[in-house]
């Protein structure tokens, strides 16, 4: 049985998403359970004691106490954001003019485009998320930098170009036809190979033509396969300056959907402010929302309706949206979205923010059979986290009567001294 690896600790495994009456009756705890793996892939999960009976000679990893859960996926995020991450004081369309564009130009140099990318998938993996979906800039080469500093960690990413050939400065803007060529060309060398996933990245509809939104529509048509993701509706000026741009769109979504740009697979950032037709089209289409909490907050966007999305049964992922959102870590993010929910009377429960973490946001990028799940066949992307990282958290874990009491406080107070210990593909990254 040489190979095989028995992951220790307790564990959390859905049964489905945790949005009906009872959130918990989605879920099955194992006090002291175990993921087996092998060749990279989750063999089973269950009972420490069954699975070590199983699998005798499996090389034990045992972590006591520790929560084992599916790596973290964050489903929206700028790499290229990276260094100026909690920059002050901004709105969206002053702080991308400020502070996003000039550091975004940056990447027409690709020793700073690898450099950033490792710097920033090295952040991520210490906060114990194993995969993300990225922008990256207009340069093909942030794109490259972005997948090789992946392959070498093996993580499984979604990126892409990110297009624009309006209200952008120059040095940032591409055309209808250089877009589509470029970005055919990353997908055609990147997509599949390895565990990289080309995602077709319009960045928002006040930032390209609609001949440059309709290029990309035809390229996702010819690759359907490929995520498609771009932002929505995330400040109420920005939706203002869409319907000036796009006179005849009924509606911010329509700027999209009039170029074939909704439609399974899409990944909707923010998705804030939705009027009820843009709801039912995203739900119909089969269309991902992505919940940025951090960002919503820290740009002053908004609050999004996240629990009625879910329980309504839209497709919605959590995300970082890093350098918007001001942290990488996706326990923060978790925190960040119980506080709006707070705001708005529906405050999620640790089963559900764990969910939307990890599941949630693999399903938000059609990827749920492969990773976001402790399921047998999924990849072993694993992060094991400590329920009492600080003495403030481990105070108040040590009073919990349920695992729910026992992991919100790392929820609401946890970040990256609260992992473990990451696994990547079935191998250790971190711990
Ligand atoms: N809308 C268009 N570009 C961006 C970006 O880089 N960050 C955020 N939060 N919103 C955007
Ligand atoms: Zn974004």
């Amino acid at each position: 049985m040489a190979g095989i690896d028995l992951i220790l600790g307790q564990v959390l495994t859905f049964t489905g998403a945790p949005f009906g009456p009872d959130p918990t009756s989605a879920v099955r705890h194992d006090r002291r359970g175990a993921v087996a793996i092998e060749g990279g892939r989750i063999l089973a999960t269950g009972d420490a004691d069954r699975l070590g009976a199983r699998y005798p000679g499996a090389s034990r990893h045992d972590y006591g106490d520790a929560l084992v859960l599916p790596g973290f996926v964050d489903a929206h995020a700028h790499y290229p954001q990276t260094r100026m991450i909690a920059s002050w004081g901004k709105r969206l369309i002053d702080w991308l003019n400020h502070y996003t564009f000039p550091e975004e130009l940056k990447f027409s140099d690709p020793a700073y485009a690898a450099e950033t990318a490792g710097l920033y998938l090295d952040i991520l993996l210490a906060n114990g998320t194993t995969s993300v979906v990225s922008y990256c800039t207009i340069h093909p080469g942030s794109v490259t930098a972005f997948f090789e500093a992946a392959e070498a960690r093996g993580m499984r990413v979604a990126a892409g170009k990110t297009c624009m050939d309006r209200n952008a400065p120059d040095g940032l803007r591409d055309t209808p036809q250089s877009a589509y060529d470029d970005s055919k060309a990353l997908l055609e060398r990147w997509h599949g190979r390895g565990r990289a996933i080309y995602a077709i990245t319009p960045r928002f509809s006040p930032t390209s033509t609609p001949e440059q939104l309709a290029a990309l529509g035809s390229l996702w048509a010819e690759h359907p396969d490929c995520p498609m993701q771009t932002h929505l509706s995330e400040q109420t000026d920005e939706i203002a300056w869409v319907k000036s741009l796009y006179p005849e769109a009924r509606d911010y979504l329509d700027t999209y959907e009039a170029h074939g740009l909704l439609g399974p697979g899409a990944m909707f950032g923010h998705v804030i402010h939705l009027e009820p037709r843009e709801i039912s089209r995203l739900k119909e289409a089969g269309a991902g929302l992505v919940h940025c909490p951090t960002s919503n907050a820290f740009i002053g966007s908004g609050i999004m309706a996240v629990m009625a999305l879910c329980t309504a049964g839209q497709i919605v992922g959590l995300a970082t949206d890093t350098g918007g959102g001001s942290s990488f870590s996706m326990l923060r993010t978790m925190a960040a979205a119980y506080d709006l929910g707070q705001l708005r009377g529906t405050p999620l429960h640790a089963a559900q923010l764990l969910w939307l973490a990890t599941e949630g946001s693999a399903r938000a990028l059609r990827m749920e059979d492969r990773i976001g799940t402790l399921a047998p066949g999924s990849e072993a992307d694993l992060t094991v986290l400590d329920l009492s990282s600080t003495p403030a958290i481990a105070q108040r874990a040590a009073l919990a009567e349920d695992i729910w009491e026992a992991v919100f406080p790392t929820i609401m107070m946890g970040d990256d001294r609260a992992v473990k210990a990451v696994w990547v593909g079935g191998r250790k990254a971190l711990g």
